[in-house]
Parts: structure tokens; sequence; C-alpha cells
């Protein structure tokens, strides 16, 4: 497949178009972003990793029977995905408070959500992704209901195989964020899953091994991201062929 123009940057991935109309190029870069893009730092690695990591999750999630865009690995820092029309909107799911939810409601960090709870947010960076419902999203044609529900069914399918993928190498999936596009029709899912997407802390010791390092300053951030890949089986240096 041969890799075209570039569609779009984002933070911290760029997408470029393929000569196949229904397929596209993602680029991890190295850089990372928080808080709406106000803090940016490039860390070494982190693209390399994070293509190896989504490419692990997406592969699993994709034996498992969820429609994911994700076909292979290209290069070190690219990959190969199904061409979607995207969705706006970002599902979360939490299983434990953590981040926004205790920013909102003033709830505790750590506190076990019981049954774990499910947000849907614009993508809007200009507006500051706001929280959103599916009334909303349904009105001003951000996504239609019956694509909605599917996206929330196939976020708890994916919630039951990563809680258990995660906790074999005693880690918390805390939370995580999805996005959903369309394949011909079928609701899929998009974007990466990474440790820049989730929160998983240490079983044990509850130490942050994600983002949250970034975000809080607490560095070892891509050591942190590497840890958790090798607890769930990532073998980073592995050749692509
Ligand atoms: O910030 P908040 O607690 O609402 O985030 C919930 C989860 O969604 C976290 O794992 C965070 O990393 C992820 N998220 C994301 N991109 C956003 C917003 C949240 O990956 N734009």
């Amino acid at each position: 497949m041969e890799k075209r123009q570039e569609l779009y940057a984002g933070k911290a991935k760029s997408v470029f178009e393929t000569d196949d109309p229904d397929r596209l190029i993602l680029e991890f870069r190295d850089d990372t972003s928080a808080f709406d893009g106000k803090k940016v730092e490039q860390l070494e690695r982190k693209g390399r990793v994070n293509n190896r990591f989504n490419a692990f999750i997406m592969n699993a999630l994709k034996e498992a029977g969820i429609p994911v865009h994700f076909e292979r690995l290209r290069s070190n820092t690219e990959c190969e995905v199904k061409r979607l029309t995207m969705m706006p909107v970002e599902c979360v799911v939490r299983n434990i408070a953590a981040g926004g939810l205790c920013r909102r409601l003033g709830v505790e960090e750590g506190i076990a959500l019981t049954p774990p709870t499910f947000e849907l947010f614009l993508k809007n960076d200009e507006k500051g992704d706001p929280m959103i419902n599916e009334s909303l999203a349904e009105t001003f044609g951000w996504a239609r209901r019956e694509h909605l529900v599917r996206a929330r069914e196939l976020t708890f399918q994916i919630n039951d195989i990563l809680q258990k993928l995660f906790l074999d190498g005693n880690l918390l999936l805390v939370d995580y964020k999805l996005e959903f596009g369309l394949f011909h029709g079928e609701v899929t899912l998009g974007d990466e899953f990474s440790p820049d997407g989730c929160r998983l802390w240490d079983a044990t010791t509850r130490e942050k091994m994600d983002k949250d390092r970034f975000r809080q300053g607490l560095g070892g951030v891509i050591e942190a991201y590497e840890e958790v890949g090798r607890r769930i089986g990532i073998d980073f240096d592995q050749t692509i062929d």
C-alpha cells in the first residue's frame, strides 16, 4: 500500500491517505500533550511504544470479535487502518473514580464504581471537549442514536476484555476513552488504545502507570508505558513482517 498525502495531524498522531480509498496510515509521533494541548513535550520512544501497544490491544480485541479499524503494523511508528467516518464523540468508561469525575462531582479518587459509568464528550478542542449525552448528539447530528447504542455496547464489551487482560498483569483499568466510526455502515472502533487514553494503576501499590504521570509531572512516563506493556506480554523489540 502506498502512503499518500497527510490528511490530518492530531496532537500525538498524523493520519495519511493511501492509494486505497478504504485504508489510511496512522503515524504515532513522540509528541505528548495534556490539558487540551496546553502542555506539550516530546518524549523519546513514545511513538514507537504507543504504536506497539495499540497494535497489541487492537489485535486482542479483534480476536475477541470486536470490530476494529486496525489492520496491521507497517513500521515502528506506523500502522494501517480501515478508513472510518468518525463520530465526533468520545466514549468514556470508568471502573474507579479518578480525574475529571473527581473534579466534577467531588468524589474521592480510588473508589470503585459499581456498575461502571459511561459518559459521552464532544470532540471539540475549542470548547474543551464538553460533556454531552445521546439526546444532544442526536439533535445536533453528531451521531445517530442506533450508532451510539452500538458504541456503548461495544465499549462495555471492551471493558470486560481489557479489565481481564490488564489484571493478568496486576494492573487495574481505572478508566479509558474510545472513539468509534462507521466502516461501510458498521460501528467500528477507531483511534488508538494506549496509556495516553486510559488510566492504569498497579493493582498492589496503586502507582499510576499512564499519562497521569505526564499530566502530574511524576516523570518516568515512557518507562511506565513499557512496564505496562511487558506485564501484558508486549515485545517492543519484535520485528515487523
Ligand atoms: O479527564 P477524564 O478523567 O475525564 O478522562 C477519562 C479517561 O479518558 C482518561 O483515561 C483519559 O486519559 C481519557 N481521555 C482521553 N482523551 C480525552 C479525554 C479523556 O484519552 N480528550
